[in-house]
């Protein structure tokens, strides 16, 4: 059986059809259980959170998953990442209230994110000092409340930048969803994953 781990949500749906459309029919049920399985019983699913995907696919728990560009470039974890699925596209930017958007970087900048070393290494390269306030959600809240004075946080509609009055001010990175594999699965389940991932290239494709 090939254990996957899915974020909850969106990627989750999409991931699903995914298999569908490669023929692994998978019986979802409309519980809180935490682990379902496709109907031939050949691959089982984790529904976990998005950023703890890579956790459960880093140790072996699952040998695959499904997670975000941005997740993996934070997390900087040894996996492979045979596939870029094209969906779950949003991207990375930063942020800030209208009134400091055509300002430059005040020299007290202070940055509210989910994603501390995307962040740090950007203004880094940036040769920008900052200091930066790890938050694990509302980042958008931040520069409002003046906890920060910007944010590094993904836009996917721009509909939370728009209604709280802020303004993308760089764009730092793109995103997609991204097929994960144990290094170690990927040895075990060889064929198994070559013929999934091959499958699912073609349904791509299309
Ligand atoms: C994400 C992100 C933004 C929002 C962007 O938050 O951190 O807040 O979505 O989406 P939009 O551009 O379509 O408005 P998420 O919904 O994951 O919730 P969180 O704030 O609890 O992390």
């Amino acid at each position: 059986m090939l254990k996957f781990a899915l974020p909850k949500g969106r990627l989750e749906k999409k991931t699903l059809e995914l298999l569908a459309g490669c023929g692994i029919e998978v019986i979802k049920p409309d519980t809180r259980e935490l682990i379902y399985y496709s109907k031939d019983k050949n691959y089982s699913f984790m529904s976990v959170r998005n950023v703890d995907v890579p956790t459960y696919v880093e140790h072996g728990v699952a040998d695959i998953g499904v997670v975000g560009k941005d997740v993996l470039l934070e997390q900087g974890r040894e996996l492979y990442e045979p596939i870029d699925l094209g969906f779950g596209k949003c991207h990375l930017m930063v942020a800030t209230t209208a009134e400091l958007a055509d300002k430059p970087y005040p020299y007290n900048l202070k940055v509210g994110t989910k994603y501390p070393n995307i962040a740090k290494k950007y203004f880094l390269e940036k040769g920008i000092s900052c200091e930066i306030i790890k938050l694990y959600g509302s980042v958008e809240l931040a520069p409002i409340a003046g906890l920060a004075t910007h944010i590094v946080d993904i836009v996917t509609t721009g509909l939370t930048l728009k209604e709280n009055n802020l303004k993308e001010i760089e764009f730092v990175q793109a995103s997609t969803a991204r097929l994960i594999v144990n290094k170690a699965s990927f040895k075990m389940h060889h064929e198994k994953i070559l013929q999934l991932i091959a499958k699912m290239r073609e349904i791509l494709k299309k």
